[in-house]
């Protein structure tokens, strides 16, 4: 009897712990930081990078895309994770960031993965 309730407690701790929500300023926003931060912010002094506006070092920053680039619940429509994944074109053009070459590294799988079950819940201020 015993050994059995151990067995749910653990049970029940696998599937807390799987289903943890990603957090916004724990999990994504250090690799918003890493790899998109150091030219889209105000004073990088980069024309093309910050002409939009289009910042990525604050909490701000990335919720300000939400209804824009980042749209709650719909992951495979936002346009953000286009960047990530680098299948968003403009036109013809397709925009690869981080740019190849600068010494940002690109986000991988698990890493957009992540961002994109954030936008599932909800894409919310946690
Ligand atoms: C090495 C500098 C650099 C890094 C790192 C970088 N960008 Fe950019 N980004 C640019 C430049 C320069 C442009 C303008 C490109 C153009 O006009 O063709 C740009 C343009 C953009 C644009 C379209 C224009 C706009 O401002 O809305 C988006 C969106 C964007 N970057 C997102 C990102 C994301 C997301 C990351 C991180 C994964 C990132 N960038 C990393 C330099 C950078």
């Amino acid at each position: 009897m015993i050994g059995r309730s151990v067995a749910v407690i653990i049970c029940l701790a696998a599937v807390s712990a799987s289903a943890e929500e990603v957090s916004l300023e724990k999990d994504l926003l250090p690799l918003f930081q890493r790899s998109c931060g150091t030219c889209h912010e105000p004073d990088s002094g980069i024309r093309g990078a910050i002409r939009d506006g289009t910042f990525f070092n604050t909490k701000k920053d990335i919720l300000d895309k939400v209804g824009k680039s980042i749209i709650p619940g719909k992951p495979d429509e936002s346009g953000l994770v286009k960047v990530l994944d680098q299948t968003k074109t403009f036109g013809k053009k397709k925009l690869v960031m981080p740019p190849p070459g600068a010494g940002e590294p690109k986000w991988n799988e698990e890493e957009i993965a992540s961002f994109k079950s954030w936008i599932t819940a909800g894409a919310k201020d946690n």
